[in-house]
């Protein structure tokens, strides 16, 4: 209740637009509070945002600012989602939250482009029957169980080249894609990377104009399977040379 209190108040005085989600951190704060930690996840910055709490009361406001920006930013930090995100093959029926998606869509339009030509757009997918019609282009059923599926096209004619002719439309529509996995991760949504998929027919399901070309898609939603965090990759050692080749 205390920190219920706190929060809103916090909030209110601060005019800090924070989401449910940092709700439910603080809420797990509390109970690390209480004792509870074995039973509470991100333990770590849970402790973080109880001492932002204790801070609130003991200090003021300029020391809650300091500690909410380590608790927040670390919980929606790019490491912690580049770490945890995996691709999901299994999703349920809970809709996707339009403010979630607004967020996973802003990544994307943020994302850089090379000459800042910026020739990507999106195409959410949510009408059922529009995502029987895809599924022609990709059949795997749990692609299409999915609430959401984004499909990012762009337009090469639009796109920067290099002076040998090389095309970056790809460069600058797997970037948009990937911020939009990557914010859908810190939004506690799954994703999955989807390229194996026969893309005259999903121009043909979606009526993308001939001059776009479609470069991949993702489902997006809450996932039905629980995965743990990227471990078969190969080693830094082993991917990365100094200096030199
Ligand atoms: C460019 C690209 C294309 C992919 N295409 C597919 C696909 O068509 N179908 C699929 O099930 N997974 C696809 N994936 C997912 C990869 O199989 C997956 O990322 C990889 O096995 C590593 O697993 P993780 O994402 O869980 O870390 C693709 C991933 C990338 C990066």
């Amino acid at each position: 209740m205390v920190v219920f209190v706190c929060f809103w108040f916090g909030r209110l005085w601060l005019g800090l637009d924070l989401t449910c989600y940092r709700v439910l951190l603080f809420i797990k704060c509390f109970a690390l509070c209480l004792g509870l930690s074995a039973w509470v996840p991100f333990a770590k910055n849970a402790s973080k945002g109880c001492t932002a709490c204790l801070a609130w009361l003991v200090l003021g406001k300029g020391y809650l600012l300091i500690f909410l920006k380590l608790t927040v930013v670390s919980v929606l930090d790019v490491f912690e989602a580049v770490k945890t995100r995996r691709s999901i093959r299994s999703y349920q029926d809970k809709p996707v939250e339009e403010e979630k998606l607004q967020n996973i869509l802003e990544a994307g339009r943020l994302s850089p482009s090379a000459v800042n030509f910026q020739p990507c757009s999106v195409i959410v997918v949510k009408d059922p029957l529009v995502k029987e019609r895809l599924s022609e282009a990709y059949s795997k059923a749990w692609f299409v169980k999915a609430p959401v599926i984004i499909v990012v096209c762009a337009a090469p004619d639009k796109a920067w080249r290099r002076s040998d002719g090389e095309e970056f439309w790809k460069v600058d529509a797997a970037i948009a894609l990937q911020s939009m996995v990557l914010a859908a991760t810190a939004e506690g949504l799954g994703t999955c990377w989807i390229c194996a998929f026969d893309e005259q027919k999903a121009k043909e399901a979606l009526g993308i104009p001939a001059f776009m070309r479609v470069l991949a898609m993702t489902p997006l939603g809450y996932g039905a399977e629980v995965k743990g965090q990227v471990t078969e990759r190969k080693p830094l050692t082993e991917v990365v040379h100094r200096d030199r080749w």
